[in-house]
């Protein structure tokens, strides 16, 4: 298959091969997507084999106004509706009920009367989007592309992250080429995703609601919002044996470059110094720093790669190059990889999240 790149002009095509059923890479402010007709599940299939993804990791559906929830999901709470007016277009994802079709709805769709067991009738949604749960994960994305292409095709748009199933999302039309080049229908150029790391995701099911993975909406701001918020415990620790996450994804080892990666934690020039003290002298070791200390890993007769985060104390820019740099590390033939990691503050929360899990939580706090 030949995957065709399109520009913003070229929109009205790409609508065109999401609603013929097609495979569309779709720009996000997180990450690009790997879009889908929600509603139809053979296109939907094709999504997880195209990524390699495991079955029973649900999708997320991307609809281009909040006012699409009731017509996806059942006893929407008040919580939704203060959190979309508030973050939406945004990047939130909302787990709440799947709506059922209702007896009345299925006489309908099947021409005559039905059973009275269709009180639990089929979710509106396709199983293979939910992996057959209850739940949905309901995402309004804020890039303009995207809002578009979604209006234009006139259906929620099942999409997860662009990228093979285990590799950093994509952040770039480039990284979604690298992976699904031949998969794919085509991807839609939005040019790089201004917030890198992929939606916060909240389950609005629990009380209190619980946050099952930090992104570009902190955890401050969802408390500003709701209140008391639990933080699944997947997202700072590695899960034991038999313990299950909330988001079935958290599971899988995810952004994982080649070489083993290991964190170094704590205050920043610290930090550098221990890396710089325990770093091996020869190019097989890789370093992901802030900007201050390139200057500390290049020079001399050393050549190994080095890749910058950005200044110390810009989280949202660590947040937009964390993805592109673990990708550079894959071009490389580094053996091991040394990574300075944010603060939890903020988006720091989900910049360490994603380092931690490429990392399998091998990290160093000093
Ligand atoms: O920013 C994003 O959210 C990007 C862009 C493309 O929108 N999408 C994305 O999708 O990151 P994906 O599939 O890579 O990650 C979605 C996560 C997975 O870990 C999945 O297990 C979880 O959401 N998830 C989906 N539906 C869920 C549900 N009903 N309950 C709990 N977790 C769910
Ligand atoms: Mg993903």
């Amino acid at each position: 298959m030949d995957t065709k790149v399109f520009l913003e002009r070229d929109i009205e095509r790409a609508a065109a091969i999401l609603r013929g059923g097609g495979l569309v890479g779709i720009p996000t402010e997180t990450v690009y997507g790997l879009g889908a007709d929600g509603l139809n599940p053979v296109a939907v299939r094709a999504i997880f084999q195209a990524k390699g993804r495991p079955q029973d990791n649900p999708l997320i559906l991307h609809i281009p106004e909040a006012s699409w929830l009731e017509r996806y999901c059942e006893d929407v709470p008040d919580t939704a509706c203060r959190l979309a007016e508030r973050f939406w277009p945004g990047p939130l994802t909302m787990v709440l009920k799947c709506k059922r079709r209702t007896p009345e709805e299925l006489e309908t769709l099947w021409g005559g009367p039905v059973c009275s067991y269709t009180h639990f009738g089929p979710r509106v949604i396709p199983d293979v989007v939910t992996a057959g749960l209850d739940t949905v994960g309901m995402r309004c994305p804020a890039h303009p592309l995207c809002r578009e292409i979604i209006r234009l095709a006139g259906v929620p748009v099942a999409a997860p992250s662009g990228n093979t199933s285990g590799k950093p999302s994509p952040t770039t039309a480039r990284h979604m080429l690298e992976d699904m080049a031949g998969k794919i229908d085509a991807i839609l150029d939005g040019g790089p995703c201004c917030v890198g790391v992929e939606s916060t995701i909240i389950d609005l099911t629990c009380t209190p609601p619980r946050l099952l993975r930090p992104g570009g909406i902190t955890l401050e701001q969802l408390k500003g919002v709701l209140g008391e918020v639990a933080v699944d415990p997947a997202i700072t620790r590695l899960m034991g044996e038999g313990e299950q996450p909330r988001a079935p994804g958290m599971k899988y080892r995810h952004y994982a470059p080649r070489a083993p990666v290991t964190v170094v934690k704590g205050a920043p020039e610290r930090g550098a110094a221990y890396i710089r003290e325990h770093l091996s002298h020869t190019r097989w070791d890789g370093v992901i720093c802030f900007e201050e200390y390139v200057p500390l890993f290049m020079g001399g007769d050393e050549t190994r790669p080095v890749f910058s985060l950005g200044p110390a104390g810009d989280k949202g820019e660590h947040a937009r190059r964390l993805f592109d740099a673990l990708r550079a590390m894959d071009n490389t033939d580094v053996k091991r990889v040394w990574a300075q990691c944010p603060d939890e503050g903020g988006i720091g929360l989900a910049v360490a999240n994603r380092l931690n899990k490429a990392a399998g939580f091998h990290i160093i706090e000093i």
